[in-house]
């Protein structure tokens, strides 16, 4: 990212501080998230302080629709904050390897490792890619099997004519800094049950019954615990991920160009692909209903001489990747105990993206030239 809070988003967070007393959680956030949810496609959002809040709420709701199942499966390409809010509400992670087309789980070994002890499927739709089948979506309803979906980076993906984030029963997204649209930092957690909207709102305030926004749970619940000052109920496990009414306004003002910087982030990255080598790199991306997040370079063979030339290219100008794209999660310090060699031999794809791929940053203000420019270096290879 270069730049992503414009001139305009200054002045409009000027002109709201100039004449509000209220700076905490308030008609701002909820504004933002109606028009959230509206552009989105479901019925209710919950703002929250960033994309690894909303993992972490979303996990510890299921915790409470649990019917004592205690795996969650998930892939191991993709952010800490999914693998964290797994372990942290108690569950088992079951990592499961991705294809490389839409570098998502793989539909077919998800199958495989579904059993009765299987509470739900966290999917992470990443790098832009839309990561569902409609097939897939019908099964894990039919197996009432929870699905999770982490849009953190693909505001905008679709699959048919919905986007990613309306078919599980709950999704989360990210506004931090460097993604599709931003509050500087920010998350959401959408849903489209009552219950679960309630949860996530009492759990972003500290539990508080006050805090679930639905007047009649909040009576109900009142008449019940005479015992209890009316303000301070504690109804569910919860933090304080509030976000603030500042970062409201900008995600607001943001919301009205993200589908145009969708359109520009998929131009560019049809440009980058139409000009980088296919017999170097893989290519075939599933680009339908795709909302790019980065480029990607993934070599089509394990070679480290290669790569290595790759990323000499890359350092000489002076162009900023990041190594193995999202990575093998596994082999990351905090989850020491996961690695068992035997589990890295089944996560093959995702060990090829950890060793043989780069992303380079992909957004709105890029240039074409620069684009073209990078690939003729690369062609050079
Ligand atoms: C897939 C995924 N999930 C969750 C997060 C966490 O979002 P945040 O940085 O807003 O906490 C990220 C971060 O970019 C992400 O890429």
């Amino acid at each position: 990212m270069s730049n992503n809070i414009l001139l305009k988003d200054k002045n409009n967070l000027i002109q709201f501080i100039k004449k509000t007393n209220k700076f905490t959680n308030g008609p701002k956030v909820i504004e933002f998230e109606k028009k959230w949810s509206k552009w989105l496609g479901v019925k209710y959002s919950t703002f929250v302080n960033s994309g690894a809040s909303a993992n972490l709420i979303s996990i510890n709701i299921l915790k409470e629709l649990n019917n004592n199942k205690k795996e969650i499966i998930l892939p191991a390409f993709t952010w800490s904050s999914d693998v964290v809010a797994v372990i942290n509400a108690g569950f088992k992670p079951i990592f499961v390897d991705i294809n490389f087309e839409n570098l998502a789980l793989n539909e077919n070994l998800v199958r495989k490792k579904i059993n009765k002890n299987t509470l739900a499927i966290f999917i992470t739709h990443a790098m832009g890619f839309n990561g569902l089948t409609k097939k897939f979506v019908e099964f894990v309803k039919k197996k009432k099997i929870y699905l999770i979906e982490d849009v953190c980076e693909s505001h905008g993906a679709k699959l048919g004519k919905k986007k990613a984030g309306t078919f599980g029963e709950i999704s989360n997204f990210s506004f931090y800094y460097g993604h599709h649209m931003t509050t500087v930092e920010g998350g959401m957690i959408s849903t489209n049950s009552k219950k679960i909207d309630r949860l996530a709102k009492m759990k972003r305030g500290h539990g508080l019954l006050r805090d679930s926004q639905d007047n009649n749970f909040i009576k109900e619940n009142i008449k019940k615990r005479k015992d209890l000052n009316n303000d301070f109920i504690f109804y569910t496990e919860g933090f304080n991920l509030r976000s603030t009414e500042l970062s409201a306004v900008i995600g607001i003002n943001q919301l009205k160009r993200l589908n145009r910087n969708i359109k520009i982030r998929n131009q560019n990255h049809k440009i980058f692909l139409n000009h980088l080598r296919g017999d170097i790199f893989f290519k075939d991306f599933k680009l339908k209903g795709a909302s790019n997040y980065g480029l990607h370079l993934i070599l089509r063979k394990k070679n480290s001489n290669l790569f290595k030339r790759i990323l000499g290219i890359l350092d000489r100008n002076l162009i900023e990747y990041r190594l193995g794209s999202l990575g093998n999660q596994i082999r990351q310090p905090y989850l020491r105990k996961f690695k068992k060699k035997s589990y890295l031999k089944l996560l093959k794809n995702t060990e090829h993206m950890h060793f043989y791929s780069v992303y380079i940053g992909n957004h709105q203000a890029l240039d074409k030239n620069r684009i073209i420019k990078l690939c003729n270096n690369l062609d050079k290879i």
